[in-house]
This record gives C-alpha cells, structure tokens and sequence, in this order.
C-alpha cells in the first residue's frame, strides 16, 4: 500500500514538473494528475500545489498576471484564464467545473470590454461549477456554494450561494482554522497538524486528498 502510495506520487510530481513548466515559479511538492493544459504566461504557484484534470480538462492560461498561494487545490475541468490579473491566496480549493475569468472578452453595447482583477482569499472554498467574474474579490474562508455566480465582492468568512451570488450567513470557526474547505488531508489547522497524519495513504499530509 505505503510503495503503491509512493510510487503514484513520484509519477504526479514528476508529471507535475512537464505540466507546469510554463510556470516563471512552482514551489516545492506540487502534484498533477490528468493531462491539464497549463499554459499562462506569467504564473507563479506556491508549494504543495495540485491539479486534477479528469473526467474534465482543467485549463490554467492567458498573458495576465496570475499568482498562486502555497497548498492551492485545483480540481478537474476547473478554467483560469488570466488576461489581467487572478491571485489566488493560500489554501484556496477550487472544485470541478470552477470557472475564473478577469475579462468579459466582448464589450457591451459598442463599449470596450471589462478587464478587471479577481482576487480569492486565503482558505476560500469555491464549490463545484461556480462561477467567479471579472473585478471580483473574495475574502478569506469563504464558502462559494456549488453553481453559485459571482458577481460583487464577497468579505471575509461567509456563505454566498446562487445566481447571482448572495450571502447566506457568516461561518464561524474554530480558533486558528485556516481553510473553509476542513479535511483530513493536509488542512493545517493546528489540531489536525498536532494530531498528524490520520490517512495511511498519506504518511506526509502536506497538500493531499481532495477538496
Ligand atoms: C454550501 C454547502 C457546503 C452547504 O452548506 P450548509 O452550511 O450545509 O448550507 P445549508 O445546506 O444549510 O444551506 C443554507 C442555505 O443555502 C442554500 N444553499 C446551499 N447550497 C446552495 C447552492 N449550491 N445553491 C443555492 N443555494 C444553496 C440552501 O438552500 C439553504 O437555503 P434556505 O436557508 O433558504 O433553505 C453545499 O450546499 C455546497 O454547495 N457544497 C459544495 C459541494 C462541492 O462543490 N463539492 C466539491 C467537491 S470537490
């Protein structure tokens, strides 16, 4: 069990290093598995860095700005396009079918089209198929419901949900509980860190198991 463990990690870092090697920065244990097209210009990714690219492709891409945290999940067919500026903070979990995009492409009634920074928060939960517009900004620990489409900025430690996305309620949490999205893998809250690592396939918790 712990060599088949290893042996798939070794293949997701090693496939890791081709996949991002468009990157200006990845740091260290980032993993991938799937074939993701990663193609952004000027990224920069943090360490513990993992994307799945599955039953879906996911797509990191455009000439924009684009900065990754430390122990940033994304999940398959997840799209990142960057033509300004995207920054996503530490700890962010995007799910599947998570689309980012700073630009509306096409302007409305004969105007210039909008081109606006987004911004995700640390330890920010974005839930399957949501939908994060241009000029966005997300606080820290948010929880973004699945399909939810965002549309204003969005503060600190909340629930959002639907379309357009509205506050739900404000999420309390635990002292020192850093991530929306608490798991066993690799959540640096301080309990779990003190606890260590609870997943025998995953003797070093850092940045595994999914969001
Ligand atoms: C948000 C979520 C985590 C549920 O959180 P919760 O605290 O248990 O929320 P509740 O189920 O109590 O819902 C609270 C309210 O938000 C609404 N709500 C919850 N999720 C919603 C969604 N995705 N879209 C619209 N409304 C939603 C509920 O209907 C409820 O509204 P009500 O009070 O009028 O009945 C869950 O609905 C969700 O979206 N999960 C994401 C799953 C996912 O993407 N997983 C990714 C795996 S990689």
């Amino acid at each position: 069990m712990a060599t088949q463990w290893y042996a798939a990690e070794v293949r997701m870092r090693t496939w890791a290093m081709w996949s991002l090697r468009r990157a200006g920065k990845v740091g260290a244990r980032a993993v991938v598995l799937g074939r993701p097209t990663v193609d952004a210009s000027d990224l920069e990714v943090g360490d513990d860095f993992k994307v799945w690219s599955g039953h879906r492709k996911t797509l990191i891409s455009g000439w924009g700005r684009l900065r990754i945290g430390d122990r940033v999940f994304v999940n398959c067919g997840t799209v990142i396009i960057a033509v300004k500026e995207i920054v996503l903070g530490n700890d962010v979990a995007l799910a599947n079918e998570v689309s980012i995009v700073d630009s509306n492409s096409h302007g409305l009634e004969g105007r210039p089209h909008v081109e606006a920074p987004v911004r995700i928060g640390d330890g920010t939960w974005v839930g399957n198929r949501a939908m994060i517009l241009p000029g966005v900004t997300i606080g820290r620990r948010v929880v973004v419901a699945a399909g939810a489409v965002v549309t204003h900025d969005v503060p600190d430690d909340c629930l959002v949900a639907g379309n357009p996305a509205r506050l739900v309620r404000a999420l309390e949490y635990p002292p020192g509980c850093r991530r929306a999205w608490h798991d066993e893998w690799g959540c640096p809250c301080p309990k779990l860190v003190a606890e260590g690592p609870s997943d025998e396939r995953r003797p070093d918790v850092a940045g595994a198991g999914p969001a």
